[in-house]
């Protein structure tokens, strides 16, 4: 796939068949997470890869906006070590760079993907840290659900010229 048509073609999938995809890809889609950008070069991201049904469905009693998750059958949650990136701001950026990696590399195989968010809301934060045992110095910032799609989502067109700005605001 060139790369624009997978940008602009990405879309949050929230219906999946409930077959799990591959090892194969889900190391191309974590190959995608590593090679993301970050600050200082720093590279504070873990991945906690859920598989495990009693816990997909766990997250859905703290989580209201991943019920999807025990469907799709797989789960990626990015998380930052706050010692590897001590500036919290650059820490997440470094975990959304790799989760939006992840996402067009879901859609590049031919799968579907949705971010859920995570940081900065506590009541998730909280209960991810809890449920997957997590160090005090780490941060789960986002959880990357990935499937087979059972929908289809066309691509729209995003472009803003209001939002563009030349040489000052
Ligand atoms: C930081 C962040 C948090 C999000 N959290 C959720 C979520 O918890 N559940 C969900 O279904 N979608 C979530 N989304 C997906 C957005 O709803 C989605 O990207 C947006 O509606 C645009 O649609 P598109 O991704 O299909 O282009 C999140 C997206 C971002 C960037």
């Amino acid at each position: 796939m060139d790369i624009m048509e997978g940008i602009l073609t990405r879309r949050s999938i929230r219906r999946f068949t409930g077959e799990v995809i591959s090892q194969e890809r889900l190391e191309t889609i974590l190959r995608a997470g590593f090679a993301a950008p970050s600050a200082h070069n720093s590279r504070p991201c873990h991945f906690v890869v859920l598989k495990d049904k009693t816990t997909l469905e766990k997250i859905t009693t703290f989580h209201p906006y991943a019920k999807m998750l025990p469907q799709a059958g797989c789960g990626i949650v990015v998380c930052g070590n706050n010692e590897a990136q001590k500036l919290e701001g650059f820490m997440v950026a470094d975990c959304a760079a790799a989760i939006e990696n992840m996402l067009l590399a879901a859609n590049g195989l031919g799968l579907g993907s949705v971010w859920c968010g995570l940081h900065p809301v506590a009541e998730l934060t909280e209960g991810m840290k809890e449920l997957l045992n997590l160090p005090e110095n780490i941060t789960p910032v986002g959880l990357v659900v990935v499937g087979h799609t059972d929908e289809k989502k066309g691509s729209w067109n995003r472009y803003d010229e209001e939002k563009i700005h030349h040489d000052k605001w």
